[in-house]
Parts: C-alpha cells; structure tokens; sequence
C-alpha cells in the first residue's frame, strides 16, 4: 500500500540479507517501501512478508534498469525521498587470477549502478527539497582486503561520491553517508569465507569483538542516517564493524 504523504525509499538489493533487513525497518515505521533483486520469487516472498509496497525484479546493471527503476517510483508513490545503495557483489580472487569479466561487473554493479541511481533521484529530492542518500561500502574498502582487491576498489569509490555529492547536495537538505559493514551475518558472508583460505572460525577470531554483525544493526543506523535527527551528518564514511578497522 502507498500512502503518499509518508516519505517513499528504495532499497536496493533487498530480497535478502542486509537490504531485507533495512527495507523492514522502515516498512514498520510506515514508509512506502520499494525493493529489488533479481530473483523474481525470493523478491515476491519477501515483498510480502515485509508489506513492501511495490517490487522490482531485475538486474540492476542492465542498460536503463536505473533509469526506469526510479521513474516506476515516482509515478506510483509521486516521490522519491531515500536511496539506499545496498545491492553489490563480492569477489574473493588475487589480482592476476580475476577474469576480465569479473571486473567489468563488480565495476557495473558496485559502482555505476549506485552512481545512476543517484544521479536518476537527485531531481526528485531537489523538488521537495530534501533527501537521504545512503550507500552499503565496506570496510575492505576502508582497510583493503588482501585478495579481494576488486572487491576494495569498488567499495572505496563510495569515500569520492559520498564527500562530491554531499557539498553538490548540500544546500537542498539532502545528505549523503556511507556505511562501511565488517562481517554481516548473510549468504554473501557464508559465501565469502567459503571463498577465502579461511574458516569462519578463524575470521571471527580476526575480529575484535569476536563476532559477525547482525542485519539489523545496519538497518538500525541507517535508519538513524535517515532521520532528522542526523540532519547534520552528511559526507560520512562510517565504519559499523566489530572493530574489524582499528587494524
Ligand atoms: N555481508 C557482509 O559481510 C558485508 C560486509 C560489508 C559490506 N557488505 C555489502 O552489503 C551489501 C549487501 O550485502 P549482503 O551481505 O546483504 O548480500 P546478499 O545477502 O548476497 O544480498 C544481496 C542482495 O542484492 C541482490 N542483487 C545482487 N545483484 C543484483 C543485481 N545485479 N541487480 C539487482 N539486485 C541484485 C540480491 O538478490 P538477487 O541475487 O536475486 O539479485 C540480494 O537481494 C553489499 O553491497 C555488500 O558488498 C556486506
């Protein structure tokens, strides 16, 4: 259901994991929540199960999938006051291993995709004169992962969009964050470790706080990022992540 006069987010990559989780949090709070993957069945299970109020099953990285994405939004729900750029893709491979068209889609998905999207839902929250942008980075993008450097470089592309959008964004009310995770328990996680030479065992031995993060304590910040309490926080890289950055 879609009230209009309640603010509409989209959360992107949201049939699992930490998007599910965001995407809840605020389709409890009475949002107009809009979701997307690209497996149509999960996406409708879940789209059910959390009251989204409209899903989008694609892939985001196909040409015009942005585009159409946000314009969908706007029409149905008449505005556009939240982007989270969640969906992106993990890749666990030393550099002379990675295939060329690995690269070309972590590039896609992880970096041109949150970019468009961006650039689709400025126009909107300029109207009303205010809008959150909030990213999903990662803290291999704050510290840099060994074998993972694909993975890092995507990720740190979130510090130059975030600091560049939030002074361009500034004088419009709209903030722009990043939120760097460590270790979250989902399937990206589980298959992550069973990429790397080592074993969950000893990845939660490597964190300080000697555990994985939850879902829903991303979604919890981000919602944080997302209210007027954290109006003055914009141009942020912050690290939720068991203390995985403190080296
Ligand atoms: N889990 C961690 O430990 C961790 C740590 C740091 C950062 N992060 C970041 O957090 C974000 C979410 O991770 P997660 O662990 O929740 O991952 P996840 O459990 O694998 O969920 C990823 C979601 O994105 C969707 N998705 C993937 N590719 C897509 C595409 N091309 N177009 C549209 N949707 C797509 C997936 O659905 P479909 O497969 O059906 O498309 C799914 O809904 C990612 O950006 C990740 O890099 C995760």
């Amino acid at each position: 259901m879609i009230n209009p006069e309640n603010k509409t987010i989209l959360v992107t990559g949201s049939s699992k994991g930490i998007g599910k989780s965001i995407a809840q949090a605020f389709s409890i709070d009475g949002y107009n929540v809009f979701i997307c993957a690209r497996n149509d069945e999960l996406l409708k299970k879940t789209a059910e199960e959390i009251n989204a109020s409209g899903y989008f099953a694609l892939d985001l990285t196909e040409e015009g999938a942005c585009k159409k994405i946000i314009d969908d939004i706007v029409k149905s729900a008449g505005r556009l006051d939240i982007l989270v750029n969640n969906a992106g893709d993990y890749i666990y491979s030393p550099v002379e291993k990675t295939e060329d068209k690995d690269i070309e889609r972590l590039i896609n998905l992880n970096i041109k995709v949150p970019y468009l999207l961006s650039k689709y839902s400025v126009k909107y929250m300029k109207e009303n004169k205010w809008g959150r942008i909030i990213n999903i980075g990662s803290i291999s993008g704050v510290v840099g992962e060994a074998n993972a450097s694909l993975y890092s470089m995507t990720k740190s592309a979130f510090t130059g969009l975030t600091k560049a959008l939030a002074l361009e964004l500034a004088e419009y009310n709209i903030t722009v964050n990043t939120v760097n995770p460590g270790w979250v328990q989902t399937e990206l996680a589980q298959d992550a470790v069973l990429q790397s030479d080592f074993s969950y065992e000893e990845e939660i031995d490597m964190i300080p706080q000697k555990r994985f993060i939850q879902p829903d304590e991303i979604a919890k910040f981000v919602k944080y990022l997302a209210s007027d309490d954290a109006k003055g926080m914009t141009a942020q890289c912050i690290s939720l992540c068991a203390g995985l950055s403190a080296g």
